[in-house]
């Protein structure tokens, strides 16, 4: 996607310069850092303190983390503590299992010499791949879209609400749940987006509010409060959300909030689709709630908010007493019966073992 004209994906490898570069998104969108990262830390610190985030960008990461030390060390023992060492950093998104994995089948055959260069084709391709299966994802999710907008009067906006961000900066560009939204706006289908702010750390305020200005697309800045107030009164047509995880029933695992939007959008019969990449099915996974890891971030982050302050800079203020102690699951598991259907870069389908099955056979049967 295009920042100020000069289009971007959220990490790449500068070839002439041997840099992996990422777009810092602890800074957006008040300040538009670049960044390389170079060593095994710097690519830990940045999956792990959410430099970059959302689940295909992680396993984009750590693609390109595991090339990196390909080149220092090309041993099957540092393939090994390098692996460890990145899973550990967010342990919800299973698009970082995927990606290691990926990593580790197309390296360990390989002699050591031949190491570092296989790495980084790997990880240009697993960035490529992540590309074109969003763009896909958004030519699938497009028909929803265009079937609400046949049904109403001619220039009204297909009202989408959406939950954390989903979009081009969550993965490597186009983003799952946005990419629909991007190809419906390109379609000329007029499109209104609310974006709900996703307490604690405000990614819909922060990211997919700075997505959409940038792309032009029409939209509001609800808070998470809000949504089911305009479920209610009729002024949400879709819900459209990302996922870290979807086991291979179709319960979702995403950003906390999401299941509370999936039980409003059901009691107001409001369509609730979920946009993902096969690469975030957790095919050994058959009940989301009892063996999905949730992450549980630091406490600061509820107790504190990070914004543009009055001279310009980001900074950040405490909102709650000192005494006040938080709690923070950053994600929810949204049952597949609460889900109207999934959209993967096959096509959509219902949020069901056979409904995944339908679609990715050589999955279903394992
Ligand atoms: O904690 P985050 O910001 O990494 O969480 C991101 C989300 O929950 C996204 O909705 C999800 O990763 C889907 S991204 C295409």
């Amino acid at each position: 996607m295009k920042v100020a004209n000069t289009h971007y994906r959220s990490i790449w490898h500068d070839a002439d310069a041997d840099e992996v570069r990422i777009i810092d998104q602890r800074w957006l969108p008040h300040e538009f850092r670049v960044v390389s990262l170079r060593s095994r830390a710097d690519f830990v610190t940045a999956i792990r303190d959410m430099w970059v985030r959302g689940a295909p960008l992680i396993g984009a990461t750590a693609a390109y983390a595991i090339a990196r030390e390909m080149e220092r060390d090309p041993s099957d023992a540092n393939l090994s503590s390098a692996r460890e060492d990145l899973h550990a950093t967010r342990p919800t998104a299973i698009n970082l299992r995927w990606a290691l994995d990926r990593m580790r089948a197309e390296l360990l055959p390989l002699p050591e010499a031949e190491r570092a260069a296989a790495a980084f084709r790997k990880a240009a391709e697993i960035c490529d791949d992540d590309v074109e299966t969003n763009r896909m994802i958004g030519v699938h999710g497009l028909t929803l879209i265009r079937d609400i907008a046949a049904r109403k009067p001619v220039g009204q906006p297909v009202r989408v609400l959406t939950h954390c961000n989903a979009g081009w900066l969550a993965t490597v560009d186009w983003g799952t749940a946005t990419s629909p939204i991007y190809h419906a706006h390109e379609a000329g289908i007029p499109v209104h987006v609310f974006v709900d702010e996703t307490r604690p750390r405000n990614q819909g305020a922060l990211l997919t509010a700075w997505e959409m200005a940038g792309h032009g697309i029409p939209h509001d800045l609800i808070v998470d409060n809000a949504g089911g107030h305009l479920m209610q009164r009729g002024e949400v047509d879709l819900c459209i959300v990302g996922t870290d995880r979807t086991t291979a029933t179709g319960d979702v695992c995403n950003k906390i909030g999401t299941y509370l939007k999936a039980l409003a959008a059901a009691d107001n019969g409001v369509p609730f689709y979920v946009a993902l990449p096969s690469s975030t099915i957790d095919w050994t996974v058959s009940d989301g709630l009892a063996e999905i890891p949730i992450e549980e971030r630091a406490g600061r982050e509820v107790t504190h908010v990070q914004g543009k302050l009055p001279d310009g800079t980001t900074g950040e203020v405490q909102i709650s007493p000192d005494a006040t102690g938080a709690r923070n699951p950053a994600f929810d598991v949204t049952p597949a019966r609460l889900v109207s259907g999934l959209v993967t870069e096959r096509g959509v389908c219902e949020a069901s073992a056979a409904g995944l099955a339908g679609l990715f056979p050589e999955r279903g049967a394992a």
